[in-house]
C-alpha cells in the first residue's frame, strides 16, 4: 500500500491511475479505525479499481477543543488495517498541509446543517465540508463512500457535490454493528464494557420506534415512550430523537408514508455522545 503526506504526491498518484483508465474510489477517514471504516473500503474496492483511503483528524468540524484533544490516534494501527483489506494508498496530511492556506473560507449549506446534529455542534458540517471540498480537490475521486452511521453528514455532502458540482459520485454503505445492536464508533473505545451494553438501548429503541410508527401509531407518543426508557436506563442521556426527512432533516411532527423519512437519535453515557439512525420505511 502507498501513502502519501502531500497533496502533490496523492495527486500525481490519483491522476496517473485515471490516466491509465482505472478508477478511483476513496475513503474520508479520521482514522482510529474499525470495522466500519473497513467496510467502506471493502465497498470501494468492490466498485472501483483503485481504493485511497484518507486518515485526517480535522480540526475546524471540531466545536469543542476538548474533543479534538481527545480524539484517539494511532496512524500505525489503522495504516496496517487498511493494508491487510486490500486498500491501495493512504493519504495522511499534516494540518498545516492542509490548512496553509488558512480555514476562513465557509461554506453554507442552508438549514440541513442547522438541524439535528448541526443544531447540538454549531459549526461542525461547516468544518467537514470545507475539509470533505478540500479533499474532493485534492483526490479528485471517481466515487467517494461514505457511513450510513452519519446519515446527515452523508446528506450535507451530497448537497455540497450537487452545489458546487463536484464530479464525483456518492456511495452510501451500511451501518456496522456490534452484536448487541450498538453501531461501531471510534468513541465507543472510550466506553467501559458495561456501558456498551447499556448504549445498546439507543439501537433497540429505534427499532421499537420503527416497529411503532410503521404499525400507525402517534409520532408523539412513540416519542414520549422512547424519553421514557431512557430516562429509566442505565446512565443513558437522550439528546434528541427525531423522525426527519432526509431532504432537510427537520424534525417532522407527523408521519407522511412514501416520504423519505430516518429516524435519528442521539444520546450520552458516561460523557461520551453517540449517534444512530436508522429508515422508517426501507
Ligand atoms: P469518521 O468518523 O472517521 O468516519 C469516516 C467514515 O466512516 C464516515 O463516512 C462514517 O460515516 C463512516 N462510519 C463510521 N462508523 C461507521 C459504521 N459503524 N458503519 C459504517 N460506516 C461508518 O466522518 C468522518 O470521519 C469525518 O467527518 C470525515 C467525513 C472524514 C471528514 O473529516
Amino acid at each position: 500500500m502507498k501513502t502519501f503526506q502531500t497533496i502533490q504526491e496523492v495527486r500525481a498518484f490519483s491522476e496517473s491511475e485515471q490516466n491509465k483508465g482505472k478508477t478511483v474510489g476513496f475513503v474520508p477517514t479520521m482514522g482510529a479505525l474499525h470495522k466500519g471504516h473497513l467496510d467502506l473500503i471493502r465497498a470501494s474496492k468492490e466498485k472501483c479499481d483503485i481504493t485511497l483511503a484518507s486518515i485526517f483528524v480535522n480540526p475546524t468540524q471540531f466545536n469543542k477543543a476538548e474533543d479534538l484533544e481527545k480524539y484517539p490516534r494511532d496512524v500505525h494501527r489503522d495504516i496496517k488495517l487498511l493494508e491487510d483489506t486490500g486498500c491501495n494508498a493512504v493519504f495522511t496530511p499534516s494540518v498545516n498541509e492542509v490548512y496553509k492556506h488558512g480555514s476562513d473560507v465557509k461554506i453554507e449549506l442552508g438549514n440541513i446543517t442547522n438541524e439535528l446534529e448541526g443544531k447540538f455542534r454549531p459549526g461542525h458540517f461547516n468544518g467537514v465540508a470545507l475539509v470533505v471540498s478540500k479533499l474532493f480537490n485534492i483526490v479528485k475521486p471517481n466515487v467517494a463512500f461514505f457511513g450510513q452511521k452519519d446519515i446527515q453528514q452523508f446528506y450535507v455532502i451530497k448537497k455540497l457535490r450537487d452545489a458546487l458540482n463536484f464530479p464525483i459520485n456518492l456511495e452510501m454503505v451500511p451501518t456496522k454493528r456490534e452484536a448487541n445492536g450498538l453501531a461501531m464508533s471510534s468513541r465507543n473505545e472510550r466506553l467501559e464494557m458495561a456501558d456498551r451494553d447499556h448504549a445498546s438501548l439507543i439501537y433497540k429503541s429505534l427499532q421499537k420506534a420503527k416497529k411503532e410508527l410503521q404499525d400507525g401509531q402517534d409520532l408523539a407518543e412513540v416519542k414520549e415512550r422512547l424519553a421514557e426508557l431512557f430516562s429509566n436506563s442505565n446512565g443513558l442521556t437522550l439528546e434528541y430523537f427525531e423522525a426527519v426527512n432526509s431532504e432537510d432533516f427537520k424534525p417532522l411532527s407527523r408521519i407522511t408514508k412514501g416520504e423519505n423519512i430516518v429516524l435519528c437519535l442521539a444520546a450520552e453515557i458516561d460523557n461520551v455522545r453517540l449517534i444512530d439512525n436508522i429508515p422508517l420505511f426501507s
